[in-house]
């Protein structure tokens, strides 16, 4: 896809969006902040005429969408309906959570989902409203050198703590945010639909926080506990790997050189 006239950033004070704006950084690329336009309202009238736009913004607290379902519905549903008025082909992203988690093996683009959180349910009702003319890119566990992520928080506590409790009975595949940009060109030379784009291997909270913990020197050590001790008010699927059935999906890096580039990114 030719890039001359650019490419439209939601959610771009996100992680996500963070690295999707530097990523475009050269071709003309318009990173939208909330404060350039709360995507539950409709698109501001001066906004640029651009070849893509890269939805990422979102309502992403998944526990407290529980409590707020129509202010999340009204971000998450409502802000991909809203893109879709700017008339441009899209990518919208989306997320694991749109499965129940029953599966023992990868989910692929072809298997039914049945989401259990609110959040879920908002993001599946967003790729339907995403329109023909859209990328719809499922992926999982995210986390970059921006925002509240879990790879940072793990890093702040394990500088504080000795030992922290971390979720053992949930399995899926922590996707750095700059390998799923670094694939966004390849996947806008491939049809549209869903794509499943998550980061090779898999692991469990426990497992990608005693990894942190590893790779950054930290002497702190993982207590496994089960969901049911953490008591979250969403229900998260217990198994949520992501494998794309297309032969041509980009490939991306096993989660541990997405960990390993973050950390060095972190300094
Ligand atoms: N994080 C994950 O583990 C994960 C996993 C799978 C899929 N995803 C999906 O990937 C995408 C990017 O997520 P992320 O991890 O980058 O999330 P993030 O860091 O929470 O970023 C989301 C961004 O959206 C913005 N936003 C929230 N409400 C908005 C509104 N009404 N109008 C405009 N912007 C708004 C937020 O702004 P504020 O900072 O001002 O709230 C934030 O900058 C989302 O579609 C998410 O559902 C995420």
């Amino acid at each position: 896809m030719e890039l001359t006239r650019g490419v439209l950033v939601t959610g771009a004070g996100g992680q996500l969006g963070t690295a999707l704006s530097e990523e475009f950084a050269d071709v003309p690329v318009f990173p939208l902040t909330r404060g350039d336009w709360d995507v539950a309202l409709p698109p501001p009238a001066h906004l640029p005429e651009v070849d893509v736009v890269l939805h990422a913004a979102a309502w992403t607290d998944v526990d407290g969408a529980e409590g707020h379902p129509q202010e999340a519905a009204a971000v998450n549903v409502g802000g991909t309906q809203h893109v879709v008025e700017l008339g441009a082909p899209r990518v919208v992203f989306s997320t694991d959570y749109v499965f129940d988690g029953l599966k023992r093996e990868p989910y692929v683009e072809s298997d039914a989902p049945n989401p259990r959180s609110v959040y879920g349910r908002t993001k599946l009702q967003a790729e339907a409203a995403a329109g023909d003319d859209a990328w719809i890119v499922r992926t999982s566990w995210l986390f970059g050198w921006t925002s509240t992520n879990f790879v940072r928080t793990m890093l702040r506590l394990g500088a504080e703590r000795d030992e922290v409790a971390v979720v053992d009975d949930q399995r899926g595949s922590p996707t750095y945010v700059g390998h799923l940009a670094g694939n966004m060109r390849e996947l806008l030379e491939l049809p549209q639909g869903v794509w499943h784009l998550a980061a090779d291997g898999e692991c469990t909270w426990a497992g990608f926080a005693a990894a942190i913990f590893e790779d950054a020197g930290l002497d702190c050590r993982v207590r496994p506990i089960t969901t049911a001790e953490l008591g979250r008010p969403a229900p998260r699927p217990a198994y949520s790997v992501l494998r794309s059935q297309r032969p041509d999906a980009p490939r991306l890096p096993h989660w541990r050189e997405g960990l390993r580039a973050c950390l060095e990114r972190l300094g």
